[in-house]
């Protein structure tokens, strides 16, 4: 087995192996032109050698950067949104304690995260949360002119002021953006914070192993220095010279490309550990905006198991024959638990006695995957050891890398979004920002 194993053998109900192996060209000339830039989107492939391009230097500054607002901070607010915001909250979730917040000692400060909407409700009880709290706030965005993070970054900006006065709050609040351009940077520079950069050649749902991820995670006490590790193996099991058969990368895209050509227009990814319900978040992000456009592209969709199967359950048995499932399946959980034996067995559960949870919950998801492969959803595992920083980062960067791959293959740019901007646009008019006031007016008149 590689850091992570690729197991397709369940497709080949809907996709032959046959038609796996003829996209073989197709994807490796994909992941060429993901090092030499020759697709779409050229200019925003800093991504690929990104991991091995972090030295110890960069780390050492962003972890003494993440100690001094440690020190600082029982809570970080970290504000930012889509890109700049789901890789840190996906392995924030993955690698915490599910229960911290109830925990009465916190070794590190907890992140809380903000920015990535424009709820009242939601803002008004985060400020009121943190009252009691000493704060500090990482604001992150690489164009540095979002509205969600802008308006929540103003809040806490003041929140943080008023408490501490401004010469303090500079030490408090970091700007992660875009080295010369946006309002972010200006303001930054103005009010003195520290900073850092985003690559201009790294677009935001690639960016979690940039300060982007690195810096609210170290901060929080996630250890980066391994999730960079478990980055930089993947990079080089997923290279160019690794052949189509070995790359994990390569056979994923492979798979849900000849998947889909064979109509399987959805993705479901599944987990059966809630911890990666953020990861599956994330991945809905990386893969939603990188294929989704001009018309084309398998619609991400996640669930997570076994809950789930109490609800999607039923659809994806039994429900339209458009779907195929990727499970992220963890080998060994970190904990042991085992079921007890119970005299009266009022519960009929004694056949479980002395098992541990975790093979309860294989046989769980290895009986639904027959179940539901036996009902015409062809099933993709991608199978880590654990759930630790290294097997991670390896699988983040594992899903960039046929990512780009899956949408080069689709003939997309997986590189931009061009869609995101029709509701800004809409919402900049409709709340009379200045340039948009005819559109408003015609907005108005249709709603
Ligand atoms: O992937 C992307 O580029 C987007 O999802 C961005 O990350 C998101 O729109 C936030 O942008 P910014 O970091 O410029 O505020």
């Amino acid at each position: 087995m590689g850091i992570i194993n690729v197991n397709i053998d369940k497709i080949y109900g809907r996709a032959s192996q046959a038609e796996v192996d003829a996209l073989k060209g197709e994807i490796e000339a994909a992941n060429r032109m993901l090092y030499d830039g020759s697709g779409k989107g050229g200019d925003f492939l800093g991504w690929v050698s990104l991991p091995g391009r972090i030295g110890s230097e960069e780390l050492e500054a962003v972890e003494a950067c993440a100690r001094s607002l440690a020190s600082l901070a029982d809570v970080i607010v970290v504000i930012g949104i889509g890109g700049s915001y789901l890789g840190t909250k996906a392995v924030y979730e993955a690698m915490n304690d599910s229960f911290q917040l109830l925990r009465k000692k916190q070794d590190r400060p907890l992140l809380l995260f903000a920015g990535q909407n424009l709820s009242e409700d939601y803002l008004s009880e985060l400020l009121a949360a943190v009252k009691p709290y000493r704060i500090a706030a990482i604001v992150i965005s690489k164009s540095g002119t979002t509205t969600e993070p802008a308006v929540a970054f103003r809040l806490i900006k003041e929140e943080i002021e008023s408490r501490y006065g401004k010469a303090e709050a500079s030490k408090r609040i970091v700007a992660v953006t875009d080295a010369k351009r946006g309002a972010l940077r200006t303001l930054a520079t103005q009010e003195g914070y520290a900073t850092f950069v985003i690559p201009d050649n790294v677009g935001g749902r690639y960016s979690v192993l940039t300060p982007v991820g690195l810096l609210p995670l170290a901060a929080a006490g996630v250890r980066i220095g391994e999730l960079v590790r478990g980055a930089q193996d993947m990079e080089k099991a997923t290279g160019t010279d690794v052949p189509f058969e070995r790359n994990p990368s390569a056979l994923y895209a492979a798979a849900r490309t000849a998947l889909y050509r064979k109509g399987c227009k959805i993705e479901i990814l599944g987990s059966y550990d809630p911890k990666l319900l953020y990861v599956a978040e994330w991945w809905k992000q990386l893969y939603g905006e990188s294929e989704g456009k001009e018309g084309k592209g398998i619609f991400p969709a996640s669930v997570t198991l076994t809950a789930d199967l109490h609800s999607m359950g039923q659809y994806i048995q039994q429900g339209e024959r458009t779907l195929m499932e990727t499970i992220v399946s963890i080998g060994h959980p970190k904990h042991t638990l085992k079921i007890a034996s119970d005299a009266d067995n009022l519960d009929g559960l004694n056949y479980l006695a002395g098992k541990r949870i975790g093979e309860v919950n294989r046989m769980a998801e290895m009986g639904t995957m027959l179940a539901h492969v036996d009902g015409g959803v062809p099933n993709i595992r991608i199978e880590l050891p654990e759930l630790d920083e290294y097997y991670l980062g390896a699988l983040l960067y594992f899903f960039e890398k046929a990512c780009g791959m899956s949408g080069y293959a689709l003939g997309v740019n997986p590189f931009d979004q061009p869609g995101v901007e029709a509701y800004k646009k809409n919402m900049f008019a409709l709340l009379g920002k200045p340039g948009y006031e005819e559109q408003g007016e015609e907005l108005r008149k249709r709603l």
